[in-house]
């Protein structure tokens, strides 16, 4: 059995890396750190994944090899501001959380595999404070579910907030914080079991999702409350 892990070097993609070595999976991992990459994967490609480029060749190179599973965990979040990103960092969002996977999966043969996506509870709705993680994580869904109603075999996963390197500065109120092992164990089940969209922890997910049925103006005026955007102004 052989998986491929995008951002097996930290957080999510370390410990997933780290459980399907245990269960015997031969680990492939892509990410910048090779230090870190060295200790947990078999086999590795060292790759800024914001270079679109670097990353085709990767795909060349893996053209011939065949994974039981491929996860695209690896992404980054701009810090929350109430400022407009400039192109040059709402760019590198998109490259490394939407455009590397497009890029990635070019030439390789990933018809039998199955294609794990680490979306976000943040994708359902446009966050302010995060313009270019909240649209590239929803572009990611939609580019997730076209892959499935094409025949691929999908999983899709949209976590909240977990303890990681990306949530560690946050200093605003992070709802239903999880775990990093608590979460990891959720993923594995998910992933095993197949099924197409797959948001947790459920209770956030809910509350979300009845926030987004609220009237616009009324949701409007909680975010401008709560967010705190100049962008609202
Ligand atoms: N933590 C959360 O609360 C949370 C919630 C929902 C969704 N997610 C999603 O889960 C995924 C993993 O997040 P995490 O919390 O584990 O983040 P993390 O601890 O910051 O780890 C990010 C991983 O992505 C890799 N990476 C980042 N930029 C890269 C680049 N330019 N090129 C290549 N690799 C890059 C990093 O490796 P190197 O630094 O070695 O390159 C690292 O392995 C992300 O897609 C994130 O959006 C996280």
């Amino acid at each position: 059995m052989k998986i491929l892990i995008t951002g097996a070097s930290r957080g999510i993609g370390k410990s997933l890396a780290e459980y399907y070595k245990t269960k015997g999976y031969e680990v492939w991992g892509i990410a910048r750190d090779e230090e870190k990459l060295k200790n947990v994967c078999d086999k590795y490609f060292i790759c800024d994944l914001s270079n679109l480029e670097a990353v085709r060749e990767i795909s060349k190179k893996l053209s011939g090899e065949k994974f039981n599973i491929i996860i695209f965990n690896a992404g980054i979040s701009t810090p929350h501001s109430s400022d407009f990103p400039p192109l040059e960092a709402f760019e590198k969002v998109f490259n490394v959380n939407l455009l590397s996977i497009h890029a990635l999966l070019e030439f390789m043969d990933f018809k039998d595999s199955r294609l794990v996506f680490i979306s976000s509870l943040a994708s359902l709705f446009g966050a302010p404070t995060s313009l270019g993680y909240s649209a590239s994580k929803r572009a990611l869904n939609s580019y997730a579910e076209s892959l499935y109603y094409a025949g691929i075999d999908v999983v899709l996963i949209l976590p909240g907030f977990i303890k990681t390197d990306m949530t560690k500065n946050h200093t605003f109120y992070m709802p239903f914080l999880m775990d990093l092992n608590k979460a990891t164990k959720r993923m594995v089940k998910i992933i095993e079991k197949g099924k197409f969209f797959n948001p947790f922890p459920l209770r956030f997910y809910y509350i979300i999702k009845f926030f987004i049925l609220l009237p616009e103006s009324l949701k409007r005026k909680i975010l401008k409350k709560y967010a705190k955007s100049d962008i609202l102004e």
